[in-house]
């Protein structure tokens, strides 16, 4: 048989566990479905006529490939208004999903040979698409603090530097962070930014939680508060989560002001800008209406997290590290081995849908196979009814 001409880095690719757990139920009504980062809310209606009037206008054709000028000022404005940091539009590119902003950052900067190195717990798409530019994937794991009053994450960054060398052409950090909750510090940021510098590594920050935040402060520390233009730092960014955006699959992508022709060849050759109508319901979002509805959905996740935490309150075999961004609560089980077979069961016996701790890191990442993620971005009486299943399951583990 002749080689296959199928690169092995796509070979070697299969399902990860979120994806299997919700193959063997999803869209079964009798399941409570946790185990997707969206919440249970239809994108509000103003976005939605905003999308349809560019529709009816007939805003049906191309537009440039990274975004029409409007919404790139508006992500301008926006990153102003809440981090502070004032963005050139030359930096800002809408390539379609936040997902193929993560792709564009990656094509940018590693391939075959080159090493990745990424902050874990994470969410396995972003390494699943690392590992598909041929690079070697390498993880610094978070420590849990659980002795901590509270307790807490911390990023051990002799460990995060230790795992970088010469083939190393990327950290990759998700701050708030999927599936953990944790807000890197803004000193933690600076000193990632001086070693990168120092050793030539591009930062890719993934803030798509940025402004899902509990503390009051509007916004976790940004990478885009610290970096000059031309540092080899790219932070990506999305709508789906705080305007509950998932199916419009646009997000955008800030990186250095040296890639601003590069960009227009990538964007047009990996999609050809985001779709057309999607950009002016984004354009809408981007509005004080928009500020209001992120405000709703960050009080709603809050009343979630606090439905979490009074469930855990009452039990003796879980317990977590209470996020302080993002709306995901990565449980730990007493006693849990293997979180993928527990998850699976919990679909057919519980009903109720977790993704597997172990989804969120390499195999040896024992410390999370003893978890499962939940997404509290829920209606409050339907997260109450998910947890009581989740808590009968594991009484009878
Ligand atoms: C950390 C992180 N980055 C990126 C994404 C991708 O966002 P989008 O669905 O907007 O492409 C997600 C979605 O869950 C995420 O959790």
């Amino acid at each position: 048989m002749p080689p296959s001409p199928i690169r092995p880095a796509i070979a070697q690719l299969g399902p990860n566990g979120i994806g299997r757990v919700a193959m063997l139920g999803l869209g079964d009504p009798d399941i409570i479905p946790l185990w997707f980062g969206e919440s249970d809310l239809v994108t509000p209606a103003f976005i939605r006529e905003a999308a349809k009037l560019a529709l009816d206008e007939g805003r049906t054709f191309y537009t440039g490939a990274r975004g029409i000028l409007p919404l790139r000022e508006a992500i301008a404005a926006f990153h102003a208004r809440t981090a502070g940091a004032r963005i050139g539009v030359e930096r800002i590119t809408v390539p379609g999903a936040a997902m193929l902003a993560v792709v564009t950052a990656l094509q940018c900067v590693v391939e075959t040979g080159d090493n990745i190195v990424i902050v874990s717990p994470v969410w396995p798409n972003i390494f699943q698409a690392a590992r598909m530019t041929g690079a070697e994937i390498r993880f610094a794991r978070l420590e849990e603090e659980w002795q901590a009053s509270p307790p807490r994450w911390r990023l051990d960054l002799s460990k995060l530097f230790n795992a970088c060398d010469r083939r190393t052409r990327a950290i990759f950090i998700a701050s708030p962070g999927n599936p953990t909750g944790w807000i890197m510090s803004a000193a933690d940021q600076r000193a990632v930014l001086e070693f990168a510098r120092a050793r030539g590594i591009a930062i890719i920050s993934d803030e798509v939680y940025g402004t899902l935040v509990y503390d009051g402060s509007g916004h976790a520390p940004s990478f885009l508060q610290i970096a000059e233009p031309d540092d080899a730092v790219f932070v990506i960014n999305s709508f789906s989560k705080p305007w509950a955006m998932t199916g419009w699959r646009i997000g955008w992508l800030v990186h250095p002001a040296t890639l601003d022709q590069q960009m227009y060849v990538m964007s047009a050759a990996n999609n050809t800008g985001a779709t057309t109508f999607a950009q002016y319901g984004a354009l809408a979002a981007l509005s004080p209406q928009g500020d209001t509805f992120r405000g709703e959905m960050l009080a709603r996740c809050r009343t979630g997290r606090d439905v979490v935490q009074q469930f855990l309150d009452g039990q003796n075999r879980l317990r977590w590290i209470r996020p302080e961004g993002a709306f995901y609560g990565f449980l730990q089980v007493e006693g849990l081995r293997d979180s993928l077979t527990f998850a699976s069961a919990l679909v057919h016996g519980a009903r109720v849908g977790v993704a597997p701790g172990s989804a969120f890191g390499p195999a040896e990442d024992k410390a999370s196979d003893a978890c499962v993620r939940i997404c509290f971005a829920q209606d409050p009486e339907r997260l109450e009814d998910g947890l009581a299943r989740l808590g009968e399951a594991v009484r009878q583990l």
